[in-house]
């Protein structure tokens, strides 16, 4: 089978398409032949190695899985003995970093618990693009932010994975939603709907209006006590991902903050895969559904990772990795 191999850390153009073997799943895990799959942060850190600290995760040296990719949607191909959830020919999708990584590949090998199934109303393209990022912008603004009808919030990383799902979220609940991005993605955000739109290049938001119901940020860059400027009474900011020792700093002054303030900081960890089954019901309602940046082909991948990593896409970079993986 055909993959993308990182060797050493440093640049996406370091990647190579090699032939590797196709892995037989032995015990629970499933053998998918994967028609889609996504390009995440994770990817942009793994080949770099970059953040540091996440050499930990990804290996010391070099990557301990050469294969990178955390997203994919295809069919089951084989199943190991143990397996109970899955039958050959099922269409499957999910987040796998739970259980590895390794889906810009032709085949995965993986745990059954990675996967759920594909819903029909879900194209592959869409299915590959769903998985992390509506769950970060679900269990951000929900579980965390406990996001009510009619709020007043803000998308920080507006115009990527999470912030468009988010947005779709916030909009179903009837609220009033600015987005903070940069240059043409801000017109293309108009155009989705949002109420009003912040280019982070020229205006800091923390420092403009200060009466968010929730804030939910992909990119936090700021020390905490900014981001309670941007908070009402009883606000809360949540965050998925960005600088990693304001990350530490932020969920630590969040423990503090309870003490004497009823603004709220929180850091959300991920549950991959776990409400699935509800963002396959938005689908089938139509209330939902994922800006694709592709699909691409696969052969492009190390450019889709670059392209990731410069900021140039809108939504998900989707890439096609089988022959029937142009597909609706
Ligand atoms: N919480 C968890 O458990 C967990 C797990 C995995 C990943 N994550 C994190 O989740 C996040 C995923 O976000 P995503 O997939 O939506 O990312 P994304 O697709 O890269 O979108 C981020 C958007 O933010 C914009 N941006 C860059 N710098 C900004 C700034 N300073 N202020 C405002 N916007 C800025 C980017 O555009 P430009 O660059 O063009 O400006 C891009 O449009 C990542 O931070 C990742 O590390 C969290």
């Amino acid at each position: 089978m055909k993959a993308i191999v990182c060797h050493s850390y440093g640049s996406p153009s370091l990647l190579r398409i090699e032939d590797r073997p196709i892995p037989t799943p032995t015990g629970q895990q499933v053998l998918v032949k994967v028609r889609t799959t996504a390009v995440n942060d994770y990817d942009w850190s793994m080949v770099r190695g970059k953040p540091g600290l996440l050499k930990l995760m990804f290996g010391l040296r070099k990557p301990k899985n050469p294969v990178p990719g955390m997203e994919a949607a295809g069919v089951v191909e084989a199943v190991g003995p143990d397996v109970t959830r899955f039958q050959v020919g099922d269409a499957v999708y999910g987040d796998t970093s739970e259980y590895g990584f390794g889906t810009f590949a032709e085949y995965l090998c993986i745990h059954e618990d990675a996967m759920r199934p594909k819903p029909d109303a879900m194209s592959f393209a869409e299915a590959a693009a769903t998985p992390h990022a509506s769950l970060l912008a679900y269990q951000g603004l929900i579980k965390l932010g406990g996001l009510k009808k009619g709020d007043k919030i803000l998308l920080n990383g507006a115009g990527g994975g999470v912030g468009t799902f988010a947005y779709q979220l916030t909009k179903s609940y009837g609220c009033d939603v600015t987005g903070v991005d940069s240059g043409p993605k801000l017109e293309r955000l108009k155009k989705m709907g949002f109420d009003q739109v912040i280019d982070y290049r020229k205006v800091d938001f923390t420092r403009t209006i200060h009466s968010y119901d929730v804030v939910l940020d992909c990119k936090t860059n700021r020390w905490p006590w900014a981001y309670l400027r941007a908070l009402k009474p009883g606000g809360i900011y949540v965050t998925v991902g960005g600088h990693l020792g304001k990350l530490l700093t932020l969920f630590l002054f969040g423990h503090i903050l309870k003490l004497f303030s009823r603004k709220r900081l929180k850091v959300l960890g991920l549950q991959p895969n776990t409400e699935l089954e509800v963002i396959g019901d938005l689908y089938r309602k139509g209330n939902l559904k994922a800006h694709i940046d592709g699909p691409y082909p696969f052969e492009e991948t190390p450019g889709m990772i670059q392209r990731y990593g410069d900021g140039e896409h809108f939504g998900k970079i989707v890439l096609s990795v089988s022959p029937e993986g142009n597909p609706t």
